[in-house]
């Protein structure tokens, strides 16, 4: 996407118009989402349907169909799509957004046939201030395209020392004194003793990685906000193998790690004045002869005893020592985790919302601000005492990891992440069902927790 402030008549225009005032061409169609091309005048028209009924959703659609159907090099004249209560910067946004996500560049291909000629769309925008947010869209949308470059990356070549690299590489250009990354091998991450963490690594061909990035972009402040993200880089389910139907897409149970560095990336390049730090446990879920059985017990890097009932529900024990590192260390007063942690998400809210818990009503308030201020859809999901039950009836840990009963999984995996928490706010997010769609990596929640992060208030 390019933003340009004025059209070249040598090129294909397109503008909107609403059935009110349609163009004076006999021959024009006149139903919502259909373009009318005249060709010899380099002039395309598309119908927005009644002004009185326009809203968010009929421009999102307009946007997807001249996305997708752009082989025409069309320069879009952006103020023709502003109506109702959709203004100029929603227009323009929306129009990167969508645009970026279908034809961004760098999204992992081994395609071997050429690709086609890219056809980058222009954007025609002659409002300064709209100008200037809009780079910021446009920074945000190509960091969503970066989680999503490494959740498509294949597990023969995402694995954990790769991702650890990769991440590191991702800030490597940025010089911010405030800024800082360091990844823990597996003999530092045995030193502090994370064995919920390494029990999950036994299987693994690889090491395990710890990222840990730190920025502190508001020394005044108070706040500092961490953010803990799930890197499976592929779930078998281990002992408990996963069947056929559900091993399939496993590459994407590192989204969490993926999306949290990249949203980490752009709270530093946008300079936030906030406090954050990123803590990504990275490790495959693998079966070998060193693999961890059912039964197993550890001690995790709190001192709390787990007794694994379920090496599928793996997740959680990594991040529940990732929880614990981060309050040893930088004792945050905002926990976030990103996680793909359970399928019975998706039976609660399909692959459309992302379910998000928190302890502190103030916190999800302002988290929905932010996902409503981006366009991504969260729903409240509740902790309650009832789910800690059978998560505490081993007879010889103080935890068992999995509830069995096959009752709220989602509720269950995240009152064992909160026991973890010391009473720190506490934010879970379950992307299980909106991390992928499908095929598609989805990047999600990279844009709100940049939105969550920037709109400090300390
Ligand atoms: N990575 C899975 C969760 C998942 C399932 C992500 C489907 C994306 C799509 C997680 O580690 C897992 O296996 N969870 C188990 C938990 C169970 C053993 C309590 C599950 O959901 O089946
Ligand atoms: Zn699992
Ligand atoms: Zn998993």
């Amino acid at each position: 996407m390019k933003l340009i402030s004025k059209e070249s008549k040598t090129k294909f225009i397109l503008k909107g118009f609403f059935e009110e005032n349609k163009p004076k061409n006999k021959n024009i169609l006149i139903s919502l989402n259909s373009i009318t091309e005249y060709v010899e005048k380099n002039e395309a028209f598309i119908c927005l349907g009644s002004k009185k009924s326009y809203n968010l959703n009929i421009l999102k659609d307009a946007i997807n169909k001249i996305v997708k159907l752009n082989t025409r090099n069309f320069q879009i004249d952006a103020k023709t799509f502003v109506g109702n209560n959709i203004n100029l910067e929603n227009v323009v946004n929306k129009f990167i957004d969508i645009d970026e996500y279908i034809n961004g560049e760098n999204l992992y291909s081994a395609k071997t046939s050429k690709k086609p000629e890219k056809i980058y769309l222009e954007l025609i925008v002659n409002d300064k201030e709209v100008i200037s947010k809009a780079n910021i869209t446009l920074k945000i949308a190509h960091l969503v395209n970066e989680a999503r470059r490494l959740q498509a990356t294949p597990p023969n070549i995402c694995n954990s020392e790769w991702l650890a690299k990769e991440i590191q590489t991702m800030f490597k250009d940025i010089k911010n004194p405030n800024l800082k990354v360091k990844v823990l091998n597996k003999k530092e991450i045995e030193k502090e003793k994370m064995g919920l963490f390494l029990s999950v690594n036994k299987g693994s061909a690889y090491e395990a990685r710890l990222v840990v990035v730190e920025y502190n972009g508001n020394p005044k402040s108070k706040e500092k906000i961490a953010l803990i993200g799930k890197g499976i880089t592929f779930d078998s389910g281990g002992y408990n193998l996963k069947p056929s139907q559900h091993i399939q897409g496993m590459k994407y149970d590192m989204s969490g790690a993926a999306i949290c560095a990249a949203a980490m990336k752009g709270i530093v390049e946008l300079n936030g004045k906030v406090n954050v730090c990123a803590i990504l446990p990275l490790t495959d879920n693998k079966i070998s002869s060193k693999a961890q059985t059912p039964d197993s017990i550890w001690t995790s890097m709190s001192g709390k005893t787990v007794e694994v009932n379920n090496t599928d529900a793996e997740g959680r024990l990594i991040l529940a020592d990732a929880i614990t590192y981060s309050i040893k260390k930088f004792n945050p007063t905002q926990i976030i985790d990103v996680a793909t942690l359970t399928g019975a998400i998706i039976i609660s809210l399909g692959t459309t919302f992302t379910g998000a818990w928190s302890t502190c009503d103030l916190a999800y308030e302002r988290l929905l601000k932010a996902a409503n201020k981006q366009d991504e859809l969260i729903w409240r999901m509740p902790f309650h005492e009832d789910f800690l039950k059978n998560i505490k009836a081993s007879n010889f840990a103080d935890y068992k990891n999995t509830d069995l009963s096959g009752k709220g999984g989602s509720i269950s995996a995240a009152m064992f992440l909160k026991e973890f928490t010391e009473n720190k706010k506490y934010i879970h997010l379950d992307i299980a069902g909106t991390g992928g769609d499908g095929e598609n990596p989805r990047g999600t929640m990279v844009k709100t927790l940049i939105q969550f992060a920037l709109d400090s208030k300390e």
